[in-house]
């Protein structure tokens, strides 16, 4: 499948990013890192320190990386309520983890299913791996996840394609900050056993921003209750988790009682990191080892506070677009926000020429809130009308 919206985020990003250098009233929405109030990029304290307290060091490592630096990492995220049996490698991102992951599990035969608006990347690695992509609109009329449409997709699948991979950005997804509800998790579960294909249905979960996520149940206990005998792949990134964007660390985690797939996984992934890029970085993962063991709580202290800047952020967006009757897509939590309207190239040019750069997403405009200053959501406030999105 196509990508409706080709344009490179990074160039557009990179466009904004010098002409704001030059001209104060560009308004840089485009960036999905986060950046202080006063366009400086955000680098957590903690983090800079366990940079500077490294050995300054690093050997090779194995194709997999330091896993025992995954295991606490992974303590961090699942707080030990996941028990299933589970494997996993470090990888160049979370990038990297979704291409050793297609690159070891699926083939010209197979499908991933995904809701958009999405992750612009997505058409791309699926079309470079020759692995076909079909979508459908996320949200239905009542603004919650549209599982009924992705039923008969998977349905629809099943017939033509050998192997059917639900992808799912939970939670603050990109572009649209949702955040699935427990129900729902549990209906999808469900949804997809009834099918009693274990061995032709797969769920993957890109985890990009779980950490800018405070949920209100525990998914990871969710996932140890109701997996069963599914598989579910798990993808997270440390550029986001630890702003460490160019030290590339990422985690692939497969979690399934399907001890044989756990292996051939694991087998697989290995051999593919080795025989293309050798082994992941052993700076970025030393970083995370320092951090997690001697600035924990610092670390989530700063967490938390990265997290009420996002939230002061896109509360005062939101009324901004309430006031305006400007429809968005349901916000919870993370980087963005996503503006509705069926024309995304027409109005991202024309907020372009209002000096406002954003990303245009299948039927809406991305808005990230991660770039953006209270000066420059104030200037919003001057120039969006509800006219515009039409
Ligand atoms: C939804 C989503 N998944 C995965 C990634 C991968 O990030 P990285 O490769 O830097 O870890 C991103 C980055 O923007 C993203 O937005």
């Amino acid at each position: 499948m196509n990508n409706p919206i080709n344009l490179d985020t990074l160039l557009i990003a990179d466009e904004a990013r010098s002409l704001q250098k030059e001209d104060d009233d560009v308004i840089n929405a485009t960036i999905g890192s986060i950046y202080d109030n006063k366009h400086q990029f955000h680098a957590f304290e903690t983090v800079t320190q366990s940079i500077q307290a490294l050995p300054h060091m690093y050997p090779y490592t194995k194709p997999e990386g330091l896993l025992y630096v995954g295991d606490l990492w992974w303590e961090h995220l699942s707080k030990g309520t996941l028990s299933l049996p589970k494997k996993h490698i470090l990888t160049l991102g979370g990038t990297g983890a979704l291409y050793l992951l297609y690159r070891s599990v699926a083939s010209s035969k197979d499908i991933v299913i995904n809701a958009v608006p999405t992750w612009n990347n997505n058409y791309q690695m699926l079309e470079h791996q020759g692995v076909t992509y079909d979508t459908f609109y996320m949200f239905n009329k009542d603004n919650q996840y549209d599982l009924k449409t992705l039923k008969d997709k998977i349905d629809h699948a099943l017939l033509h394609h050998e192997k059917v991979f639900v992808l799912i950005n939970d939670p603050s997804h990109n572009p649209s900050g949702y955040t699935m509800k427990k129900e729902e998790w549990i209906e999808l579960f469900q949804l997809i056993q009834s099918n009693q294909l274990k061995d032709r249905i797969f769920l993957i979960n890109d985890m990009a921003y779980v950490d800018y996520a405070d949920k209100n149940y525990d998914y990871f206990a969710l996932i140890n209750e109701h997996l069963k005998d599914l598989t579910i792949f798990m993808t997270f990134s440390g550029s986001k988790a630890f702003s460490l964007y160019g030290a590339r660390v990422g985690m692939l985690v497969t979690v399934s009682n399907n001890l044989e797939l756990l292996n051939e996984i694991d087998t697989k992934t290995r051999y593919i990191a080795r025989s293309t890029y050798s082994l992941p970085s052993s700076f970025g993962f030393q970083v995370i080892e320092h951090l997690l063991k001697h600035q924990y709580n610092l670390y989530l202290k700063e967490l938390d506070e990265t997290k009420a800047l996002l939230k002061s952020r896109v509360m005062v967006l939101i009324s901004i677009l309430e006031d305006k009757k400007i429809p968005y897509l349901p916000y919870e939590h993370g980087f963005f926000i996503t503006v509705k309207t069926n024309q995304p190239l027409t109005v991202f040019h024309t907020l372009k020429e209002h000096k406002i750069f954003t990303i245009p997403v299948e039927y809406g405009i991305r808005f990230a809130i991660s770039s953006l200053t209270l000066k420059d959501i104030n200037r919003l406030e001057d120039v969006l009308n509800k006219e515009m999105f039409k």
